[in-house]
């Protein structure tokens, strides 16, 4: 790791504002911006976002720290959402259902990247555009932490929802660390051409415990959202991976009923959820035409990378135990008190 100024001396100061790291996407340089670390493209969208979004009562707000699982909360908000639109049954109209066809992160759109939009696209248009137009509510999706988020959604005066899905550190750790180090050198912001290498487990790893993660650190960011959960359990869900991963039916009626469009029992009699919870799989989107070789509108990304192995444990393959230790350790210290355990 290297600080902005001087791109190749080794500095362990990660208190910093900027720090060059290669636990980015390339080369690229983290900024913190109001606690959180992030890049500079993204940030200048977040102040968009803060500025100019005026929350409705029937928003729908999807966060997440990135790996955490996100894509998959995009398609079942979705999927929930339009189910009248759309239905999720595996009959002839589950052809035609826009999951099929559209990735998650163009149906339901972050408002911190946005790379590849016109310099004057404002987010205003942005939201507008942001589900099917026939939507009964927007659905919009962001890593900033819950105390960056703009005042109109935070304000208890709106309706607006928020839906947290965390994920086990460990597993977010890995993750992100196998996806960042897939597109080093994709999206560097110094323009210099150079491809760095990979970034070792151990240099990611000592990144992550110091709290230098993108949108981290990550203890803050799940405590945010936890904390205002507890406080705020109708404005703010929270959800875990490893519950949806353990009994996505249940879950995924949650938070039919948390949006606002909670399950008839004929709905459930007729097997929606299950069709839903189907449609939505890892096997079933990873295996999609349109993820195995397409593109979103938006990333630089493939589709099929958003889908790895959708697993629960696969850091036990990566991790030594004086890591999982010293993550179990730093974690026990930092939510200590809070009630969130993972
Ligand atoms: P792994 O890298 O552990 O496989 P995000 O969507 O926030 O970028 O998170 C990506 C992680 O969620 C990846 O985890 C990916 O495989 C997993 N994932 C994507 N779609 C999923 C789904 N439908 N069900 C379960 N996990 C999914």
């Amino acid at each position: 790791m290297a600080t902005s100024h001087d791109e190749n001396s080794c500095d362990s100061d990660l208190s910093r504002d900027s720090v060059l790291t290669r636990h980015g996407l390339g080369h690229s340089v983290l900024h913190q911006y109001q606690g959180f670390w992030s890049y500079a493209k993204a940030i200048e969208n977040v102040k968009d976002f803060q500025q100019n979004f005026n929350a409705l009562d029937t928003d729908v707000i999807i966060t997440t720290l990135p790996k955490s699982g996100t894509t998959w909360l995009k398609a079942l908000a979705f999927a929930i959402v339009n189910r009248t639109s759309y239905s999720p049954s595996s009959s002839s109209s589950h052809q035609h259902h826009p999951l099929l066809t559209t990735s998650p992160h163009d149906l339901v759109p972050f408002v911190d990247f946005k790379h590849r939009y016109p310099a004057n696209y404002s987010l205003l248009d942005f939201t507008k555009t942001s589900t099917c137009h026939d939507s009964p509510c927007r659905l919009i999706s962001t890593h900033v932490p819950y105390p960056s988020l703009p005042e109109s959604i935070k304000s208890t005066a709106t309706d607006c929802k928020i839906v947290y899905l965390c994920r086990n550190p460990q597993d977010n750790f890995i993750s992100l660390w196998l996806f960042m180090n897939k597109f080093i050198g994709t999206m560097q912001e110094n323009n210099s051409g150079d491809r760095s290498p990979p970034l070792s487990i151990e240099e990611a790893f000592e990144y992550f415990c110091a709290g230098v993660s993108l949108s981290g650190p990550f203890w803050d960011h799940v405590l945010g959202y936890w904390t205002k959960s507890l406080e705020e359990p109708r404005k703010v869900l929270f959800l875990k991976y490893e519950d949806l991963k353990k009994e996505p039916e249940i879950h995924c009626k949650r938070l039919a009923e948390f949006m606002g469009c909670r399950f008839s029992v004929e709905e459930e009699n007729q097997g929606a959820v299950d069709e839903i919870v189907k449609l939505c799989s890892f096997q079933n989107l990873k295996n999609l035409d349109l993820n195995k070789s397409g593109t979103t509108s938006r990333f630089h990304f493939k589709n099929e990378d958003f889908y790895r192995k959708g697993e629960v444990g696969d850091w036990k393959n990566y991790l030594t135990p004086p890591m999982v230790e010293r993550l179990d350790r730093l974690l026990e210290e930092k939510l200590q008190g809070s009630g969130l355990v993972f």
